[in-house]
């Protein structure tokens, strides 16, 4: 099961957890096999449940405009999450609001998977992850991100830099927010600078 477009054909179909009854579709990963860096987020949020693209609602646009200042090419990475349901609950009239829900370890460990399987099928040099769920999926439930953020770590013997999430960046304190985001822009550089030491081009 290498081929992406099968793997996501597959995941569409995917109840290996109950987060599927409730969530549009399945979100799978988007982005070229042979991408050099493959960044793993949370879940999707609402846009994303309903457009069945990853990051394509307002975090998704702090992590383009990060990538774009990092000079990391948007064409050359494969973005995906460690859960590709939404988890969400219902507020406001008729429950029409949804509000986002963090994802259990449960649903974290049923999904991983097919993130497992992206990264054979993709191939990256480097892996990215956005914020804590996607770090301690794959690192650890003792991985602290306020320890290492902006370090060069590893996961399956790849070079992994651990980053916040973009949404971190909007939901900060407002006097907090351009520093966050320079915090993400700098792990982004960072990690395209590591990758470009690894093919010897830079
Ligand atoms: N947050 C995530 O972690 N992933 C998305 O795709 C969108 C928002």
């Amino acid at each position: 099961m290498s081929d992406l477009a099968e793997l996501r054909r597959k995941a569409a179909g995917c109840t290996a957890c109950e987060l599927y009854a409730d969530a549009t579709q399945t979100v799978f990963g988007s982005g070229p096999p042979g991408a050099s860096m493959l960044l793993a987020g949370e879940q999707p949020g609402d846009r994303e449940d309903i457009a069945g693209e990853p990051f394509v609602g307002p975090a998704g646009r702090v992590l383009d405009r990060a990538l774009e200042q990092a000079g990391v090419a948007r064409t050359d990475v494969y973005v995906t999450n460690v859960v590709k349901h939404f988890r969400f609950r219902r507020e406001g009239r008729e429950g029409k609001v949804r509000i986002h829900r963090t994802p259990g370890v449960e649903h974290v460990r049923a999904c991983l998977p097919w993130l497992h399987a992206e990264l054979a099928a993709v191939g990256p040099q480097l892996l990215v992850t956005l914020g804590a769920t996607a770090a301690k999926a794959l690192l650890g439930s003792s991985f602290r991100l306020t320890q290492h953020r902006g370090e060069v770590l590893a996961y399956a013997e790849l070079p992994l830099v651990a980053t916040i999430h973009p949404s971190a960046v909007l939901r900060g304190p407002k006097d907090r927010q351009a520093e966050m985001f320079d915090d993400l822009m700098a792990d982004l550089q960072l990690a395209g600078r590591t990758v470009s030491g690894l093919s010897g081009a830079g």
